[in-house]
């Protein structure tokens, strides 16, 4: 099915179009896209041919992981000029085309910004070590003595997300602080030169046309005063649960609401979204009260298994934490983070690292519904690429190919990220499957020839074309995203949830087996076939339906 849609909103101060309160966002991870020049390596020439894939799709906006200037210890996460493209994606040039194109299609386009840390390899770092112990740059990180008789001691006891200490100490004897890998020191945001380099960035992205930011880790910018110690020993276990010295503290706030005022003053409804892990969705609706950031990452429906009451109340949990502040709730099942959701929902209930492949058919047929869950709730969703194929995570990778950095720090929480980062499948055959004329980067399963976009396009019971089929009926049905509140029907059994949204009704069944129920109004979508019969209908096991009523 092919859509095509109107270019986004001509610039204007008018009338507000709220085009993200509803938005259907897709994630590129640009290495892993698609490959222009053959080098095994996704690239923006890469993410500019294939716009047309994503218009088609019925998405309405793109975010793109970093492809700035990086000496890639962290995949474009350690960024060493924020206003530069690093070459092996291309060139300012390159970025600028893609923003056109995707604005000429109707796309909106948004990309990560960095804040919580740069590259060891960005120019205020490195001198801030060349220049020795008295550079005053080391006041824009955060360097400090270490604790013992020589200083040999880490400063406090905090780790680092990817495992080991989060301090490292340089030849002269001084630590300094890295939340991620000691390639990412924390840039110290008490600093006024560090708020005055962000709020530079974003309008330099801003004028080349983006139309808003990731932000990534937004709630780290901020630490406790005095970096006071934790105590204990399982510090990672504590991460999400509470608020931690590094994490979620409330000065991070100030921050979004003076980049709020600059996103505010361009035409067209320029938008930032955080991505903040924070102990709760209370917490997490801080980051969008009205003059701060417009949508932060839903990570409690992200980690929430396939089970109806708890969908349920993450999900009112979710409309009740945005209701107050006014922002849109937002759904996400998989990101370039996590494993992705068609592997972790084929395994027991776990974590969202999961390293065993499970039962792949039962991991798809969940995953299909999970999304037609989702593409059904108030809000704005959003969708890692790879997923509208059905791409289970690679649990196989041999170790020698991985390079994930929180791999190689063993005790990391993150430690197979590689998994869901294995570049795209787009055709049958050829070398890396479409994905470019040479290799790729990470091996690819030979079973993903028959996951490629060639191998799903206009079969009908493909998951590819159930994502068609789902955003086009969302597009003709603009009720199914807006809003802030679901209607929960009554008298549903056990493992079987019943919503309606205005002319339109979602049944979701998370169990085992079939249920049968009277047929609520005329059948739009399925994600596993069913029949209706006079009265009646089967909701299969594991299965959503859409109903027009
Ligand atoms: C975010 C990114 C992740 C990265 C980390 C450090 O969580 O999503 O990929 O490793 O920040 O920048």
């Amino acid at each position: 099915m092919t859509q095509h849609f109107a270019a986004p909103t001509a610039p204007t101060t008018g009338t507000p179009t709220g085009w993200w309160r509803d938005a259907v966002i897709y994630q590129v991870y640009p290495r892993s896209f698609a490959d222009s020049n053959g080098d095994g390596m996704g690239d923006l020439e890469g993410v500019r041919d294939r716009l047309p894939y994503l218009r088609d799709l019925g998405v309405d906006a793109v975010w793109l992981s970093p492809f700035y200037a990086s000496p890639q210890a962290d995949a474009g996460y350690d960024v060493a000029d924020y206003r530069a493209i690093d070459p092996m994606f291309g060139t300012l040039l390159d970025a600028d085309a893609m923003i056109r194109d995707a604005h000429d299609l109707g796309l909106r386009v948004i990309v990560d910004v960095v804040p919580n840390h740069s590259s060891d390899q960005y120019a205020w770092f490195k001198r801030a070590i060349d220049d020795g112990p008295a550079s005053p740059l080391r006041d824009r990180y955060h360097f400090r003595p270490g604790k013992g008789e020589n200083g040999e001691l880490p400063p406090n006891d905090w780790e680092s997300i990817f495992g080991g200490p989060a301090w490292t100490r340089v030849a002269d004897g001084a630590w300094y602080l890295h939340l991620f890998a000691p390639e990412q020191p924390d840039l110290n945001w008490e600093h006024p030169a560090v708020a005055d380099e962000f709020r530079s960035i974003l309008r330099f992205w801003l004028d080349m046309g983006v139309d808003g930011f990731r932000v990534d880790v937004a709630h780290g910018l901020v630490k406790a005063e005095g970096l006071p110690d934790i105590g204990g020993n399982e510090q990672l276990k504590l991460l999400g649960n509470d608020v931690m010295p590094f994490f979620d503290q409330d000065g991070v706030h100030e921050i979004y609401r003076s980049w709020r005022k600059i996103l505010d003053e361009y035409p067209g409804e320029r938008i930032a979204v955080a991505e903040a892990w924070t102990p709760t969705v209370e917490r997490t609706a801080h980051y969008v009260r009205p003059d701060e950031l417009h949508q932060a990452f839903n990570f409690q429906y992200l980690g929430t298994h396939w089970d109806a009451a708890e969908l349920r109340a993450v999900i009112d949990a979710s409309l009740a934490a945005m209701l107050p502040v006014g922002a849109p709730a937002t759904w996400v099942l998989s990101n370039h983070d996590v494993t992705r959701h068609a592997t972790r929902f084929a395994n027991p209930p776990g974590g969202t690292q999961i390293r065993t492949a499970g039962d792949r058919e039962l991991g798809l047929r969940r995953a299909r519904a999970a999304t037609l869950l989702m593409l059904a709730l108030p809000g704005s969703a959003y969708v890692y690429q790879g997923e509208e194929l059905g791409l289970p995570d690679v649990t196989d990778l041999p170790d020698e190919v991985r390079q994930d950095p929180s791999f190689f720090r063993a005790a990391g929480q993150d430690g197979f990220r590689d998994g869901c980062r294995v570049p795209l499948p787009w055709t049958t055959d050829g070398p890396s499957y479409g994905f470019g004329s040479g290799g790729s980067w990470l091996p690819q399963p030979q079973s993903w020839a028959g996951l490629s976009v060639e191998a799903q396009t206009g079969d009908p019971g493909s998951t590819l074309e159930l994502y068609r089929s789902a955003l086009a009926l969302r597009r003709e049905h603009p009720g199914l995203g807006a809003g802030d509140s679901v209607d929960w029907q009554p008298g549903t059994p056990e493992g079987v949830l019943a919503f309606a949204r205005p002319g339109f009704l979602c049944t979701v069944n998370t169990t085992a087996a079939p249920v049968r129920l009277p047929v609520p109004g005329r059948l739009l979508l399925a994600s596993t076939a069913t029949t209706v019969e006079g009265d009646e209908f089967e909701l299969p096991a594991d299965s959503t339906l859409w109903w027009a009523v």
